[in-house]
Formats: C-alpha cells, structure tokens, sequence
C-alpha cells in the first residue's frame, strides 16, 4: 500500500495541449496510435485516467492495481485525505520537477485531480467489464501471452527504496511472461537518483534473451526523468 495514491507525479503532454490532454500520466504517453491495435496490460495504473482515455479511444487496456480492491467513494475520501500532504510533499520537493509544461504545484494539482475524477467517473462501469482488476505484482492472474504491450509508469524502479531487486526482477519477469513487450518509466527513485535495481535486473534479464533497451522520452518532468526500458521477448511480434 506503499505507492497508493500518490500518483501527483503524474508526467505530462507538451505545451500547446489542453488542460485534459495533460491531465494523461506516463502509461498514455508510452503508447501512440499504433498501440491502439494491441492489447495492453498497465500494472500499478492506479487513480489515473490512462485506462478511461484510451478505452475511449477504442483501445483494449485491462488494469491491475491494489487500489482496485476498494469501491469509488472508499477511493475518492482516500483521495481527499491524502491531498493536502501529497501537494505539501511536492511542495517541499518541488525543486526535483521541470515546471515548464506545468507551471506549478497548484496546476500540478488540478490536472492530476482531472484524471482522478476521469478515471472515478469510469472506474464502476470499467471494473464491471474486467478493465479493472484489483491485483498486484509481482504476480498477474493472465494467461502466458496474453497481451501484447505491458506498461508500469511511476512504480517499478520510483519505489526502490520500498521493493527490492528481487521484486522488481520478478515482476518484469511476470510482466514478460503475460505480454511480448514491456516499458517501463521513469527509470529513476522517488528523490531523483537512478534506480540502484536497474543493472541488475538487466543483467539478468539479458541471461534470460531479452532484447532490452533504454530509449530516450522527450517527455521530462522529474528533472533526469527522461528515459525509459523497453524489454521485448525474442518472439515479440512487433
Ligand atoms: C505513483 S502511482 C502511479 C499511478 C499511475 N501509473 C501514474 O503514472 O500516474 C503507483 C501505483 O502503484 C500501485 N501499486 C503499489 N503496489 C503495487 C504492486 N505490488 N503491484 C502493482 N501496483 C502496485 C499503487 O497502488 C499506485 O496506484
């Protein structure tokens, strides 16, 4: 339950888009168009209005968080605690962010309660068509394959301190066992330093035949924020 809710960290679209279209995380921004084709798991998609946004868009995206065990108006008062210290945390912190897409705290704030309050308005009717699954890694309740494209924004390698390297290997390792790709962003801890997990889960995913890469996002709103892991298995079709 260490993560839950704390999803203020939410990374953003470019300037010129609207107050909705930032209000998207980093899962939207790790998938494009193309994407809309695949099936596509988001593990730890929490309060965010990735799921909402691109099952509107005709997209097929199933997601698996902790949080999904409770109901909206349990989620919805658990928001309402927590917002004042999470605005007051990123407030102390806030020399950790770029604020050019964002320009503040307080826009930060509003845009992230946007894609909550999307992601409640759908949350109901999505758990009811299995879009919602409560669950949480490092185990899937998939079948081997089953999707095409599985995405973690802003849990596996942010919460080092709180999972350990075995966790995050067999978590990617579950991840790749149900999905032919994985992204993974950002690569950096809560507090801006590098993943000390990092190099080991690619030295041994790369024992395992994983073809893995670490791409450059133009998208940086935790200051070095700016890379992400794509993992494919040797049979990925894409
Ligand atoms: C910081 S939020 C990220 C939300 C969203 N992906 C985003 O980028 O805005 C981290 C999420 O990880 C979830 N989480 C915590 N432990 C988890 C686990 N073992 N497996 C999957 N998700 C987990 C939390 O409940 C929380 O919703």
């Amino acid at each position: 339950m260490i993560a839950q809710f704390h999803c203020l960290r939410g990374c953003l679209y470019g300037k010129s888009l609207s107050c909705n279209e930032k209000s998207r995380g980093n899962s939207y921004r790790a998938v494009n168009n193309y994407d809309l084709d695949r099936q596509i798991l988001g593990c730890g998609d929490g309060p965010a209005s990735f799921n909402a946004e691109m099952s509107q868009r005709g997209g097929h995206i199933i997601s698996i968080d902790p949080i999904y065990v409770f109901n909206v108006p349990q989620i919805k008062s658990r928001i309402a605690e927590t917002y004042e210290e999470v605005m007051a945390q990123t407030r102390k912190n806030q020399n950790e962010f770029i604020w050019e897409t964002i320009t503040s705290v307080e826009e930060l704030g509003r845009i992230r309660m946007l894609a909550m309050d999307t992601f409640l308005n759908d949350f109901y009717v999505g758990k009811q068509q299995g879009r919602y699954i409560a669950g949480a890694l490092p185990s899937l309740p998939f079948n081997n394959g089953r999707f095409d494209l599985a995405l973690s924004s802003h849990f596996l390698f942010l919460y080092s301190a709180h999972f350990s390297a075995e966790f995050h290997l067999q978590a990617l390792q579950e991840m790749l066992r149900v999905a032919h790709e994985v992204r993974v962003f950002p690569l950096l801890m809560l507090g801006g330093a590098p993943s000390p997990h990092l190099d080991f889960v690619i030295e041994e995913l790369t024992k395992d035949a994983f073809s893995i890469e670490i791409k450059r996002t133009h998208y940086e709103f935790q200051k070095g924020g700016n890379e992400m892991l794509v993992i494919k298995s040797t049979s990925s079709k894409f």
